[in-house]
């Protein structure tokens, strides 16, 4: 197969691009992808202070990367779960890469705001991962807004974003389906959070971060009992074979003429949202749900109530 573009031989084939590239060129398709996302869906303009929150995969690091060619204002936020070895290895990877980058980083360390992740895990009885969750996100928020960056951005690629979008749709959950999408603007004490990679697939980003020479994290946490959303992530990856580009485009058009309906609906009932008394983030309960945790951990209750209500916007 030749390079769609300067016709050397292909490194890469894209079925549902209907295309192959050569090194070069498939850094270029990358590039590309990645501004469409970003002008297509206004996400940000060279006048922002980006906020890019770094696991150590592949996803966050090709992204803060790509940003940082196309001359972005970008900061890294890692936070260390202090999980035994994984986070420490993890932190690592993000620490070397910026290091080798030139890109600033800040660091929250869970251990120090007393929510290290396996204590949380022994208070709580009951999967860690939604948990988890929010306490990241409470972090890059809080990081975001007190420091003045004016978006916050994540690595989620389009697999991520698709088999979470079906995953909403199964269940046909109005308040994600009107959340959904690679914008959340600024509202209600949240900061403006993007996704900048929601064109590109995990292959792609795979692809790119190869060929950029990233070195990055790839065990799995220790308390993941699988990747999120593996039967689906499967289920598309068959119907992409069959019919390549229909995860994209099953994307675009929820955003283009789904999503719409379901924010119209939710803007009629809408949650009320107000500051926790305890610590001033956002949430429709009585206290938030990282407040929550604390007063578990300090012994007072609350663990089985910390997930699964409404009081951060999902990823
Ligand atoms: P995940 O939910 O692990 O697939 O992560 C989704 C995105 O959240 C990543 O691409 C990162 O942008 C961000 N992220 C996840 N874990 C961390 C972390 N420990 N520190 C900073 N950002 C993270
Ligand atoms: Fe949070 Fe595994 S429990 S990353
Ligand atoms: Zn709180």
């Amino acid at each position: 197969m030749k390079c769609k573009r300067c016709k050397a031989p292909a490194v890469v084939a894209l079925p549902s691009h209907h295309a192959g590239f050569c090194p070069d060129c498939y850094k270029i398709f990358f590039a590309r992808q990645v501004e469409r996302a970003i002008h297509g869906q206004r996400l940000f303009s060279h006048e922002d202070r980006i906020l890019v929150a770094l696991s150590g995969g592949k996803d966050s690091l090709a992204l803060m990367l790509e940003l940082g060619r196309q001359g972005y204002d970008v900061t890294g936020l890692h936070v260390d779960l202090a999980i035994p070895d994984s986070s420490a290895a993890a932190r690592a990877v993000v620490e070397g890469f910026c290091a080798e980058h030139g890109f600033a980083l800040r660091v929250v360390e869970l251990e120090r705001e007393g929510l290290a992740i396996p204590l949380v895990k022994a208070r709580l009885k009951r999967p860690i991962c939604s948990a988890c969750g929010k306490i990241k996100r409470y972090f890059f928020n809080k990081v975001a807004l007190d420091e003045g960056f004016t978006v916050l951005a994540t690595g989620h690629n389009l697999d991520d974003e698709v088999a979470r979008l079906f995953a909403n749709t199964l269940r046909w959950d109005r308040a994600y389906l009107a959340d959904q999408g690679p914008l959340l603007p600024p509202e209600n004490g949240f900061a403006r959070k993007v996704k900048p990679l929601y064109r590109l697939s995990e292959f792609e980003t795979a692809n790119y971060a190869f060929l950029m020479g990233i070195d990055y994290h790839t065990a799995p946490c220790p308390y993941s009992t699988g990747a999120s959303f593996t039967g689906h992530k499967k289920l598309w990856a068959d119907l992409e074979h069959r019919s390549p580009g229909q995860k994209l485009a099953f994307y675009e058009l929820f955003l283009k003429q789904g999503r719409e309906a379901f924010a119209a609906q939710e803007r009629r009932v809408g949650a009320a949202v107000a500051p926790c008394p305890e610590c001033g983030y956002p949430t429709s309960a009585e206290i938030c749900g990282v407040c929550r945790v604390r007063r578990a951990l300090a012994g007072e209750g609350g663990g089985p109530g910390v997930g699964g209500d409404l009081d951060d916007r999902d990823d």
